[in-house]
């Protein structure tokens, strides 16, 4: 039976002309729609969510809303809008037209890229799964579910890269995307974070704000591609990624300003004291951050990375805001590096700036996180209190680069693995801190009623009040 690709599809990419395109993606919608149902948010089916659509690019389509049941979902294929005469925009091939097709030599490469960028848009998914069962509001109910119709739909949009310019092998690792699970033994996803449970959500909060985070970076290098339709893919997955940022953002803000007024009222910050009043204490909000900001740390990659260089001399992956760079060859700078020495001593090593490139991304990401903590920080603030968020070093507990496995304190510091181990469970949150928040998990129903740990949003989405009725739980 035919599709009315138009309606059922939304799309930009003329897919009702495109006959190859239409035969893969009819086999592998099925195979979607399976794993949404046996992976996604199952029990929430037959929900009524209030949710925003992509039906085009343009400002009007791009943000539609209704309610809709998750199941029927319109998970289009959009790109952002061909920029005219554009050209490659760093790296060896700098000032040449960009590709609109594959060049042969980067093939296995920008295959490979792409995979593990779409690996991550279902690995949330299946990570928040249960979250449903313990939302603090109808209105965090449905910004959940914002967010994983979303990744559903950034599956997608990988996955017609994959079909539309890789062929064969294309097919076979879309498939694969629906293979692998977030935790799973035998299959897991590729990339560490995302092989983390998210059991609660503080730790959701946190996941949106520093692991999506990652994402708005690795789209934004991937946004400065040659390879024209991942550019263009990536600039309009990018419009969607800030609401998953937001969700964070304002998610820990709502806990900490929550937290803050019971510490008011208790006229104490013990944080036996919050946490007998129903508020999660600041500091556990702390083991928090360090936990989910050192993980995503990893996915940045080594400091020093000869693929990194390759991908940047190639046109492949470029930095964020490549425009804001004047150098954009990068063939004579050296970047500085702290790299452990012997002794608990550290020691700076200049490489090539083009080696260097996932940690010149990773720097910026750290800027971004830390404008976060800043806003949450002058919350405390004005409540007169003097504790303050603090994000750890990028050389704390990493698994990945020159920092991987070696023992340092949040701040950075070199120490002697004895106190590393002795004292990393203090600051990461221990089975008490998790069976803590754990415990304040319960579902909240009412129409604009907050969970005790979370003071209610400033507004609502789309300018609809923060008690309407966001989702219509069947
Ligand atoms: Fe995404
Ligand atoms: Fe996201």
């Amino acid at each position: 039976m035919g599709i009315d690709y138009a309606e059922r599809i939304p799309n930009n990419v003329e897919l009702a002309s495109d006959r190859t395109l239409q035969r893969a993606l009819e086999r592998w919608q099925p195979a979607f729609l399976s794993w949404w149902k046996e992976m996604g948010p199952t029990d929430f089916n037959a929900a009524d969510v209030y949710l925003r659509t992509a039906i085009s690019v343009d400002a009007k389509g791009w943000a539609h809303y209704d309610y809709v049941r998750m199941p029927d979902y319109r998970w289009g294929i959009f790109l952002a809008e061909p920029e005219p005469d554009r050209r490659v925009g760093f790296g060896d091939g700098f000032g040449s037209p960009v590709w609109q097709q594959v060049p042969g030599e980067h093939r296995s490469t920008l295959r490979r890229l792409i995979v593990t960028q779409g690996d991550t848009e279902p690995a949330s998914v299946e990570q928040q799964r249960l979250l449903g069962h313990t939302a603090p509001s109808l209105y965090d109910l449905r910004n959940l579910f914002q967010v994983n119709v979303e990744e559903g739909r950034h599956l997608w949009a990988m996955v017609y890269l994959l079909h539309a310019y890789f062929g064969r092998d294309g097919r076979e690792e879309a498939e694969e995307l629906l293979v692998r699970h977030s935790g799973d033994a035998d299959k897991p996803r590729i990339l560490g974070t995302f092989n983390e449970p998210i059991r609660d959500w503080l730790s959701f909060f946190m996941f949106t704000f520093f692991t999506d985070r990652d994402g708005k970076f690795q789209l934004k290098s991937f946004a400065e591609s040659s390879f024209d339709p991942l550019a263009r893919t990536c600039r309009f997955m990018l419009t969607e990624e800030a609401h998953h940022m937001f969700v964070g953002d304002t998610g820990i803000s709502r806990v900490t300003k929550r937290t803050l007024e019971v510490m008011d009222e208790l006229g104490t910050d013990e944080p036996e004291a919050v946490r007998r009043a129903g508020a999660i204490d600041l500091p556990t909000i702390q083991r928090y951050l360090n936990f989910w900001f050192s993980s995503s740390l990893d996915l940045f990659g080594s400091e020093a990375s000869s693929n990194a260089a390759a991908y940047f001399a190639q046109g492949i992956k470029g930095r964020p805001d490549e425009k804001k760079f004047d150098d954009h060859l990068a063939r004579e700078a050296t970047f500085a590096l702290d790299v452990p020495a012997d002794a608990g001593r550290v020691r700076q090593d200049h490489v090539p700036l083009r080696n260097a490139m996932n940690e010149v991304v990773r720097n910026a990401y750290v800027e971004d996180c830390a404008r976060g903590l800043a806003r949450w920080n002058k919350l405390i603030e004005a409540s007169g209190h003097g504790f303050r968020f603090t994000l750890p070093s990028t050389r704390f507990r990493r698994t990945i680069g020159n920092w991987a496995n070696v023992p340092t304190d949040p701040s950075g510091r070199p120490i002697a693995r004895d106190e590393y181990d002795a004292k990393l469970p203090s600051w990461l949150p221990s089975d008490d801190d998790r069976a803590f928040v754990a415990s304040l998990m319960h579902r909240v129903v009412e129409p604009g009623t907050m969970a005790a740990w979370i003071a209610p949003p400033d507004k609502g989405i789309k300018d609809r009040p923060v008690d309407y009725e966001y989702v219509r739980l069947a």
